[in-house]
């Protein structure tokens, strides 16, 4: 008999719950209670075996004393982790000193009169715990098991609250959810589409949308005025910690609006979401930065901004210098950027050295590493640089004694991504990130485009429908590296949550952008005819925003993974551990899409 066998047989059960197991408290004791729940540990004390009973709330601590019920007692004997059982006993408080104050249910215990085992379980491959520590491919694999976790209990819980009250301010601030469709026409920009054949069209394909964009804004031409959806996404990109293939999007847009508007809506959404999560509000309005400031003071459009850490360009304090590998950067056209490192100064020798390597690991061709003493600047580069140089650089950094100061030389862009990751790992290392601490900032005045060397174009910094400034609109052509677009990111603990603009909602603006970024008039008209045919038809100006729900949540609930607040997510290479997806089809249905067998 195989041991998912050893109890009878049924399809029902007796022992029927009337109590929640982690919602049993000493005002109970003296009352007799039904609970069901699976065995998350098992005690045999001699004679007393205690079970811990876990369900979705929690768990409580049951014990089967044999002058109680042999019966009961006998049954015990043989459970196993993760059997699910029927337990009817009566509440009573734990003897002195066997209370346990880190339990909710720590003060009581269920002493049991019946218990029914309603279902068996065969080994887990681990054990059931929030302490325990699984590679993830494993956790993956039996995510079901995983999921059984207290802390993946909370996590979902967690995201279940955040969504309620999304649909609730929403709700009350005169919003209706639409759906859109998820079987759509390729439009790829930005990421590359996830495409599905059509049996009925072969040769043609759907794409998942990558966001419900340009659906919201034609809902926006329909007069909704103000749509939102709880919105699946689908991107085949590079997975990282924060980016899956599918995610979800709190996706918003509004009518007759300005910036102002979508910002304040979106303080007050997350003002309502910290309070059903965290059961504390936000201090409103939330900052806005513009994103130049972002750039040149943290190298990057998403700050995190629970700590210093700041930078300065040094172009003009070593423009006169004799320190050859600063003086041949300034004479390439490349730049000089420092990074203020509060407290530096107390870090060895071989700290400084890994910083130095980590630097080069990602990409540096050196870091120069300064400590400002009493006495002045302390560094293997001191002696190459005059006074003069290095006050400069003690004003422009602002060192205070005891700082540390990272200095790089190098293309703006490459030192602004080195620096930017140095910081966050400089800031780890040096515990400058508390659990439980959130910054959140907006950024704005982002420009409009970005120039791709590669593909020799230019590229949306955001997207093709944001629109320009009103003066950035009069020399788009004329000079479109230096246009702005009317868009605005928010930014949490370093992480992007959310990014919106303002649309463009006229026909030949929108026309004008398409030829400024390469899209010819037959590619435009035939990707994006039937929104340019909305356009035709009276579109309000409208603007809107999504959230990225997943990251939101990942942060609120403490978490360094978005794979840890989705129930089923991806690995890295794109796969669903649990049932095998992505996975081969047979040459019938591959037939029937008229699609070719053959795959390299
Ligand atoms: P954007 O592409 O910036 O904007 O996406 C909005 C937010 O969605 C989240 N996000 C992701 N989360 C997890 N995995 C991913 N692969 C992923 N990609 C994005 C981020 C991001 O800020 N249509 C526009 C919004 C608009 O203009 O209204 C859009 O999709 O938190």
């Amino acid at each position: 008999m195989g041991e998912d066998e050893s109890h009878e047989l049924s399809v029902s059960f007796e022992l029927k719950r009337d109590t929640w197991c982690g919602e049993v408290r000493l005002s109970d004791a003296g009352q007799e209670v039904v609970l069901n729940g699976w065995v998350a540990r098992r005690r045999d004390h001699g004679g007393l075996i205690f079970i811990d009973l876990r369900d979705t709330t929690g768990v409580v601590q049951v014990v089967f004393d044999p002058r109680e019920s042999e019966e009961s007692h006998g049954v015990a004997e043989n459970v196993r982790p993760e059997y699910v059982l029927g337990i009817w006993g009566d509440v009573r408080q734990r003897p002195d000193r066997t209370e346990n104050p880190d339990m909710e249910t720590g003060q009581v215990e269920v002493l049991v009169r019946e218990v029914e085992i309603i279902n068996s379980s065969i080994t887990p491959p681990f054990e059931i715990r929030d302490e325990t520590r699984v590679d993830e491919r494993v956790r993956l694999e039996y995510r079901f098991l995983d999921l059984r976790r207290d802390e993946m209990h909370e996590n979902f819980k967690l995201r279940h609250r955040i969504v309620r009250s999304t649909h609730e301010y929403l709700d009350s601030q005169r919003f209706t959810e639409i759906e859109t469709p998820q079987l759509c026409k390729s439009t790829p920009e930005g990421a590359r589409d996830y495409l599905v054949p059509s049996r009925v069209q072969p040769g043609r394909f759907y794409a998942l949308p990558q966001s419900p964009q340009l659906f919201k804004q034609v809902l926006m031409v329909s007069g909704f005025d103000r749509y939102y959806q709880i919105a699946r996404c689908f991107r085949d990109e590079d997975l990282r910690a924060d980016r899956q293939p599918e995610f979800t999007q709190v996706d918003v847009e509004m009518s007759f609006i300005d910036e102002g508007d979508i910002m304040s809506l979106i303080d007050g959404l997350l003002d309502v979401i910290f309070n059903a999560s965290l059961g504390y509000g936000l201090e409103l309005p939330i900052p806005r930065m513009p994103y130049d400031e972002a750039v040149e003071t943290y190298g990057s459009d998403r700050p995190d901004l629970r700590y210093g850490l700041r930078m300065a360009t040094l172009d003009e304090v070593f423009a006169q210098t004799g320190f050859k590998v600063f003086a041949e950067a300034l004479g390439s056209g490349a730049s000089i950027r420092g990074m203020r490192v509060e407290g530096g100064g107390g870090m060895s020798r071989s700290e400084l050295d890994s910083w130095n390597r980590k630097a080069m690991e990602l990409g540096a061709g050196g870091l120069v590493w300064l400590i400002l003493e009493d006495g002045g600047l302390r560094s293997p580069v001191a002696k190459f640089l005059s006074k003069s140089e290095q006050e400069g650089l003690i004003r422009t950094l602002a060192l205070n004694p005891g700082d540390a100061a990272f200095v790089l030389a190098g293309k703006r862009e490459e030192c602004n991504d080195i620096l930017h990751h140095l910081r966050a790992q400089v800031a780890a290392s040096m515990g400058l990130c508390p659990e439980g601490e959130f910054k959140l900032t907006w950024i704005v005045d982002f420009p409009l485009l970005e120039y791709d060397a590669a593909e020799k174009r230019y590229k949306s910094l955001h997207h093709p429908f944001t629109s320009p400034t009103q003066r950035s609109l009069a020399k788009l052509e004329e000079d479109p590296l230096g246009s702005r677009a009317r868009a605005y990111d928010i930014v949490m603990n370093g992480v992007e949550i959310g990014g919106g603009s303002i649309r463009i909602h006229r026909r030949d603006v929108q026309e004008r952008m398409f030829r400024l970024l390469g899209i010819t008039e037959q590619e435009y008209r035939t990707k994006f005819g039937f929104l340019l045919e909305a356009l035709k038809y009276g579109a309000p100006p409208h603007g809107g925003i999504a959230l990225g729900l997943d990251r939101l949540v990942m942060l609120l609930a403490g978490r360094d993974s978005i794979r840890e607040v989705i129930a089923f997510p991806k690995t890295q290479s794109a796969s669903d551990l649990f049932t095998g997806a992505p996975d081969e089809v047979s040459a019938t249905q591959l037939r029937e899409l008229g699609l070719k067998p053959s795959f390299e």
